[in-house]
């Protein structure tokens, strides 16, 4: 057989690099050493796939214990990283509660910067590593700190509750972070009838159900549930009329007002894993289902997610590379760690009240 290579992608470029330090051939020893991890992931990644990822998870797994380092992965990481590298995975909240407690010198955050710089916020001494630097997310880069500065002045007195979904800069100048597990109590907790909630104007208006109080909001989006419309469900209920219909709560109202269960990707994962529907569509990324499915037999995952382009740019090619080379470093002007991390620690503080 005779194959033709027209062009090499950054991924084989990584992956020759890798191979001059690991070997990345797909032999029996490391089929057996991996052969748990695909026992999980083997309905989602076929064989041939397997060949490739297996070698990477080996020498990932490998090189964790020598660098010291723990990977912190967010629910929507392939199932090859959820499954095969990840040892703490969860939601934004869970992610940043988790940050607190790891003991490990190095932090490689498997998800997007936000989540990274949070890590670091929580961790100054440690090393935070992201695999890729441009995984940024659509909220996070629709508010700058002047522009919440901006509507301070115009609501002056009035209390910002932002969205971890924000770069550091932005949170050294609220309040108090919330997620979308915690938005709602954190808004009710807080002192005041009036809240400026930044900047995801459709998790703010799904608050604002849940609240007596008047919340100011910004007009950022998540560009992934953003798309979704209450016409997608009433198809989605058309094509599968016995299915259930779950969603993130940075889905517009009308698509909340929809389904039946929203809540954060955990909440959304446990919400599957406590009621067991026989056939279930969650709208929100697609490795959400492909995540869970192996924990949830029994239950049909339907199709009806979009991709977040920012989560897929961690891939085991560069969580290998970023542990072998220690890049890429997050770092945070030390001049406005204390006032993000308040932010945050007060978010985890008034979570924990709330348990
Ligand atoms: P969660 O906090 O629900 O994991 O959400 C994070 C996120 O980026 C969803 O788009
Ligand atoms: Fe940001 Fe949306 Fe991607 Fe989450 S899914 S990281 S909110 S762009």
């Amino acid at each position: 057989m005779v194959q033709t290579i027209n062009a090499l992608t950054p991924l084989d470029d990584a992956r020759a690099n890798l191979a001059e330090s690991y070997d990345l051939h797909f032999s029996k020893a490391i089929e057996r050493a991996t052969e748990s991890v695909y026992e999980r992931v083997k309905d989602k990644i076929p064989q041939i796939e397997w060949s490739f990822y297996a070698p990477l998870i080996f020498a990932i797994n490998q090189l964790k214990k020598e660098k010291d380092a723990v990977i912190l992965a967010h629910n929507y990481q392939t199932p090859q990283i959820y499954h095969g590298v990840a040892d703490i995975v969860g939601d934004s909240l869970q992610l940043a509660i988790e940050a607190t407690k790891v003991k490990q010198s190095v932090i490689v955050q498997c998800g997007v910067h936000f989540m990274a710089e949070t890590s670091k916020l929580l961790n100054p001494q440690k090393t935070v590593l992201i695999p890729d630097s441009r995984a940024g997310c659509s909220l996070a880069s629709s508010i700058t700190v002047e522009d919440v500065l901006a509507m301070k002045a115009m609501y002056p007195g009035v209390p910002v509750v932002t969205y971890v979904n924000t770069s550091a800069a932005v949170k050294a100048v609220t309040d108090v972070c919330c997620t979308s597990s915690n938005a709602a109590d954190i808004v009710n907790r807080i002192e005041g009838n009036t809240v400026i909630m930044i900047p995801d104007q459709f998790l703010a208006q799904n608050t604002a159900k849940k609240t007596h109080k008047k919340i100011i909001t910004w007009a950022g989006a998540c560009e992934v549930h953003e798309t979704f419309t209450a016409e997608d469900i009433a198809e989605l209920r058309h094509a599968y009329p016995t299915a259930k219909i779950i969603a993130h709560p940075e889905c517009p109202p009308e698509v909340i007002d929809a389904v039946d269960f929203a809540g954060s990707t955990a909440a959304m994962i446990d919400w599957v894993k406590t009621e067991r529907p026989a056939r279930v569509v969650m709208v929100t990324e697609c490795s959400m289902s492909d995540n869970v499915a192996s924990e949830t037999t029994g239950v049909d995952f339907l199709r009806g997610c979009n991709i977040c382009p920012h989560m897929k740019r961690i891939n085991l090619e560069n969580i290998l590379w970023s542990l072998h080379t220690m890049t890429e470093e997050v770092t945070v002007d030390p001049a406005i760690i204390p006032a993000a991390r308040l932010a945050v620690e007060r978010m985890i503080e008034m979570s924990r009240k709330g348990d």
